[in-house]
């Protein structure tokens, strides 16, 4: 007999409405998932979970961004989620969400995961790449790990519509996997020697308290960290791989910027043919992305700001060749709490309930 919760593949009516679980409700992911559901037509929130806001009521905590229906964060047990949601967002420290993701499964919540906990295929590798998480969290869920789809919504859309676990990608990986792979699919670009640099605001590290994201650390600076071996590196590597049909090596190296949200990525790569201009790298981004409404493609010459894409669920993407070096320059920018992290999660969570996957999400900008 097919589950009910579990079916819902096909279209929902245009009426109905879904309930869905917050957990890390009040982190930085949480915040603009509870603000992104609450504005949903087709979603409400069921259920806020946390661990030192439990107990706590979500109106008291963040009078600014009231919700109809008040809820008092919990801890967030599996049993209590199972039996208020259909969905679960998780927006947890790394680990967190693999105590959670298999009881879940279990009673049939469908699951979009902002952390890296499902983004890799293997589970050995993600416990070389998050080697202090791995022995905090002894894990032993490989098939789920196998088994979860990666949440780019503009590469995997039907996967993500039947999917019962979505791993959303990293906002470093986001932002730059997005121009990079029509490239490495088409075949356009030499696979070696890829170098990528990108710089983040500082929400990016999360709301709990880090001395270098302090005011006076951060401000009036810019300084690269994680040089060498970021843990984005390898899922930037693994998607990469999946589409070029072969193993992918980059150089990737994030910078941490004096701003509050924002995400720029910078990525450099040799052409195989040198007669290939910018106009027709354009249009090899256009046709890619011609579907698909998060993404825009500038004109060339035109380059992206990331107040451009501030409050948005868009990446902005803009092309450069430069024939002295035969080098492709691929530019692109992210709010990195919404396309970098919750916009992207209700993106998927549109495409698993049979919504059109941009439903209830910002599109413009509110510039400046
Ligand atoms: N920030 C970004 O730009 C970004 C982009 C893409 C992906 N991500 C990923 O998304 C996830 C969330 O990131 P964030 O920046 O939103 O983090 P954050 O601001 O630090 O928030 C973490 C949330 O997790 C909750 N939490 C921590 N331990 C918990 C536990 N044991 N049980 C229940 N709740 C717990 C916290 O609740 P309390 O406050 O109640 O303790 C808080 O709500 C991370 O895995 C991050 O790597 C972040």
């Amino acid at each position: 007999m097919t589950d009910p919760k579990m079916s819902s593949t096909m279209s929902q009516s245009e009426s109905s409405v879904l309930r869905v679980a917050v957990i890390g409700a009040t982190g930085y992911g949480g915040l603009q998932t509870v603000r992104l559901i609450e504005s949903h037509p087709n979603f409400k929130i069921s259920f806020l979970g946390g661990e030192r806001s439990a107990g706590k009521s979500w109106n008291t905590l963040f009078p600014f961004q009231r919700i109809a229906e008040d809820k008092i964060i919990q801890v967030p047990d599996p049993n209590a989620i199972a039996d208020t949601s259909d969905f679960a967002i998780l927006s947890l420290p790394n680990g967190v969400a693999s105590t959670l993701v298999p009881d879940l499964l279990k009673r049939h919540v469908r699951v979009v995961d902002l952390s890296a906990d499902y983004r890799y295929k293997s589970l050995a590798q993600w416990k070389e790449v998050y080697r202090a998480e791995s022995l905090k969290y002894r894990r032993v869920d490989e098939d789920l790990c196998l088994n979860a789809i990666y949440g780019l919504p503009e590469w995997n859309q039907l996967e993500i519509s039947k999917a019962n676990l979505v791993a959303a990608p990293g906002c470093f990986p986001t932002a730059s996997l997005i121009p990079l792979l029509p490239f490495l699919k088409q075949g356009l670009i030499e696979c070696e020697g890829l170098i990528i640099d990108a710089k983040s605001g500082t929400s990016g590290g999360g709301r709990n308290p880090k001395e270098n994201l302090l005011l006076a650390e951060s401000s009036e600076s810019i300084t690269p960290y994680g040089v060498v071996g970021h843990r984005h590196t390898s899922e930037i590597e693994q998607m990469s791989a999946i589409v070029a049909g072969k193993p992918i090596q980059v150089q990737f190296t994030p910078h941490l910027v004096p701003m509050v949200r924002g995400l720029l990525s910078t990525v450099y790569s040799r052409l195989r043919d040198p007669g290939i201009t910018a106009e027709d790298c354009r249009t090899v981004l256009e046709t890619f992305y011609r579907n698909h409404e998060c993404v825009d493609v500038l004109p060339v010459g035109i380059y992206p700001a990331t107040k451009w894409a501030r409050f948005t669920n868009k990446a902005i993407l803009s092309v450069q060749v430069d024939n002295r070096t035969s080098r492709l320059i691929l530019m692109s920018t992210i709010d990195n709490l919404l396309k970098g992290q919750a916009g992207q999660a209700i993106q998927s969570l549109n495409l698993m309930a049979g919504y059109d996957q941009i439903k209830g999400l910002p599109l413009n900008s509110f510039y400046p």
